[in-house]
């Protein structure tokens, strides 16, 4: 146990998040045994139906008990922002807004709920904004991350962030990975962590072993900031906030490239929960079949 302001507000073990990564990359498993250990994990909500999200989190709260999260990137979900709320989850985790979206009635909407309200952040001026719009945690996160990320480097932004805030707590995204990560993150002033990547790599997480081998193997340099992705998937990022580029191996971007056709889009289909947790019951979930990677798995 190790406790951070981020333990306390939540009333949980450890102070690491799975990130809410959207696109099927949050199973019920791996949200579940984040929580259930102590930490607190997120849906990835953003481009679910609101009946697959409610059975989503049904089935999580079937396997346990502790505070979950559940995460939107606003300019593409913030349709989903009641549904969500109405399942009253512990965090609504929220990044990516448009310029013209009003963070404080967003974030009053879920504290009306009683939810409290974590926001990521890629720069410091969107960290003072949102800590303003009443965010209860920060998320500061930087280049080193996984999926779409900001261009100020993890060490910087998450010192600025956690100085320009203090005494909310902050979190730090992009490159954390492990126990050493959220030793150099507490040493930053952050009050946790919100690891994305290394959750994929995990027994839980909903990805081909190929995919969670080649995240293992990586040495940093086989990596990519692109926006082929969003080429693929035709979303339009919100530029205000920096680059719109994401992260990603560049095996599969090469692979894209070179006549390989990318699989921007999973199939869902009913699956069987391999294992349960926390000794509950075995559940029928929906949960993506496949790659765990937009651009299609490397090193194929
Ligand atoms: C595949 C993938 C999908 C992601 N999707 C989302 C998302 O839907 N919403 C969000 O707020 N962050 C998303 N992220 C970013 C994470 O929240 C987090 O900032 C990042 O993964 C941290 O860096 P790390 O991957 O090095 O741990 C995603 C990251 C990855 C790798």
């Amino acid at each position: 146990v190790l406790r951070t302001p981020f333990t306390e507000l939540l009333g949980i073990d450890h102070p690491v998040v799975s990130a809410g990564m959207a696109g099927g990359h949050t199973s019920v498993e791996l949200v579940a045994r984040v929580s259930e250990a102590g930490g607190l994990g997120v849906v990835g909500a953003s481009f679910m139906q609101p009946q697959d999200l409610a059975a989503h989190v049904g089935h999580v709260r079937e396997t346990t008990d502790k505070p979950i999260g559940i995460n939107l990137l606003l300019h593409a979900a913030a349709g989903l922002l009641d549904d969500t709320l109405s399942l009253e989850p512990a965090v609504l985790s929220t990044a990516w807004p448009r310029d013209d979206q009003d963070l404080a009635e967003i974030f009053r909407k879920a504290h009306d709920r009683g939810v409290r309200v974590m926001h990521m952040v890629p720069r410091v001026e969107d960290a003072v904004q949102a800590a303003e719009a009443g965010a209860d945690v920060i998320v500061a996160q930087g280049f080193e991350g996984g999926g779409h990320i900001g261009e100020i480097a993890s060490i910087v932004i998450v010192r600025q962030v956690a100085k320009a805030v203090a005494p909310l707590p902050v979190l730090a995204a992009g490159g954390f990975v492990d126990g050493a990560g959220l030793a150099a993150a507490l040493a930053l002033g952050a009050d946790g962590v919100l690891l994305g990547t290394r959750f994929l790599a995990t027994d839980e997480a909903p990805c081909e072993d190929v995919y969670k081998q080649a995240i293992v193997a990586s040495n940093g340099d086989d990596t990519i900031v692109t926006t082929v992705a969003d080429t693929f998937t035709g979303r339009d990022w919100p530029r205000s906030l920096g680059t719109r580029q994401a992260h990603a191996l560049h095996r599969a971007v090469a692979r894209s490239r070179t006549g390989a056709p990318p699989t921007p889009r999973r199939r869902l289909r009913p699956a069987r929960s391999r294992r349960s947790v926390g000794g509950g019951r075995r559940a029928d979930v929906h949960r993506p079949v496949g790659r765990c990677d937009r651009l299609g798995p490397a090193g194929r």
